[in-house]
């Protein structure tokens, strides 16, 4: 049942920190600080490369995890949705893997390209949360996320334990390509296992994104943006908003803006930055101040070190303050408040947060 909440997805969001701990479980040895896989088929040292397919939400799992494995491990990794992916007649290498990610283990598309790679003689691993599904049977290894049945629509705990996951797997295959050493991988895995009480630390502020929805549900479109690893992220939030609240939204790379969608930018059109403390942190901030320059409502999601920095150069319409976390974890933790902002504006729009018109939880037919 929903147990004290008013809906599957809220309750699901709050189980977050439980289940992205119980992920890890089967995956970290806090006391060697090492990350320990089952065994998989393949050698991450000698891999060509990864492809990665998924649909929707799982799809933006697999395009964090290209940052992860392309930026630790050093190995090429190819990202795709399914219902392109296998159509296009991919060359794929000798030796690769194809990784599948579904939460149900049901989606037609993934399942479809699953066995196209079958065919194409890749090693399969997939990433499911249902370890009966259809995907999990036909995979030649499975990784499972610990998140438990998730029933709203809207997936949102399926998600986060599938970058727990991939996030074990970079580290694994860092270690395995030499790419990073034991201590990079300690501080890695320590970044990881204080991640379940970081979530909780960022569900404290609820009701302050919930008030911030107040704005979002008077607006016809909205943005998100994010470089790097957190340009996933900006797409998985306006998934969120569009399936839920029926509220045109777009994900875009940051930089990319400039480039044509800058065009839409005008007075009050609400633009969610994600933008943890990282490398990339100046270029978000620059960005930032073109979007507020042209009347644009900057929601700010940033460490107390980015928001301080921020506010410098240009004062965003709101800030959501996130823990200072290792670059590396932070799109796990930074999905949270997009989940929020979504539900609660859907919320405020009175649609059906469970079950949104046009959609099912697995979608069987291609
Ligand atoms: O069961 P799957 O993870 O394979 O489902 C994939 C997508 O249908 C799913 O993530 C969909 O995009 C969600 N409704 C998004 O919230």
């Amino acid at each position: 049942g929903k147990g004290n909440f008013p809906h599957f997805m809220l309750k699901e969001i709050y189980e977050q920190p439980t289940v992205i701990g119980d992920t890890l479980a089967t995956v970290l040895n806090p006391a060697s600080q090492t990350v320990t896989l089952p065994p998989l088929p393949i050698d991450f040292a000698t891999v060509p490369r990864i492809t990665i397919s998924a649909c929707g939400t799982a799809s933006y799992a697999g395009y964090v995890a290209k940052y992860w494995l392309e930026g630790l491990a050093r190995i090429p990794v190819e990202v795709d949705i399914a219902s392109e992916f296998r159509y296009r007649g991919a060359p794929l290498p000798e030796g690769g893997l194809a990784i599948f990610v579904s939460q149900s283990g049901e989606t037609a598309d993934t399942l479809e390209a699953l066995r196209f790679c079958k065919r194409e003689g890749q090693h399969i691993l997939s990433i499911v949360n249902v370890p009966e599904s259809t995907i999990a049977r036909e995979s030649d290894a499975v990784i499972l996320t610990k998140a438990g049945p998730e029933i709203g629509v809207a997936s949102t705990k399926a998600f986060t334990t599938q970058l727990t996951v991939f996030a074990s797997i970079a580290i694994a295959a860092a270690r395995a390509r030499g790419t990073i050493d034991h201590k990079r991988e300690a501080e890695l895995a320590s970044a990881l296992s204080e991640v379940p009480g970081r979530a909780a630390e960022v569900l404290k502020h609820d009701e302050h994104i919930a008030e911030i929805a107040q704005t979002i549900a008077k607006a016809r479109d909205v943005f998100y943006m994010g470089r790097g690893s957190s340009f996933p992220i900006a797409m998985e939030g306006a998934l969120k908003l569009k399936e839920i609240s029926y509220i045109h939204a777009e994900g875009y790379a940051a930089g990319e803006m400039k480039h044509g969608p800058i065009a839409l930018i005008e007075d009050e059109v609400p633009i969610i930055m994600i933008a943890p403390s990282d490398a990339l942190f100046e270029k978000t901030a620059s960005n930032v101040q073109e979007m507020i320059s042209r009347g644009g409502k900057v929601i700010f999601l940033s460490d107390a070190k980015g928001i301080a920095r921020m506010k410098k150069q240009a004062v965003p319409f709101a800030c959501i303050e996130l823990p200072a976390v290792d670059p590396v974890v932070a799109p796990i933790l930074y999905s949270i408040p997009v989940q929020l902002l979504a539900y609660h504006t859907a919320v405020i729009k009175g649609t059906d947060v469970d079950q949104p018109r046009n959609l099912a939880k697995s979608v069987t037919v291609e």
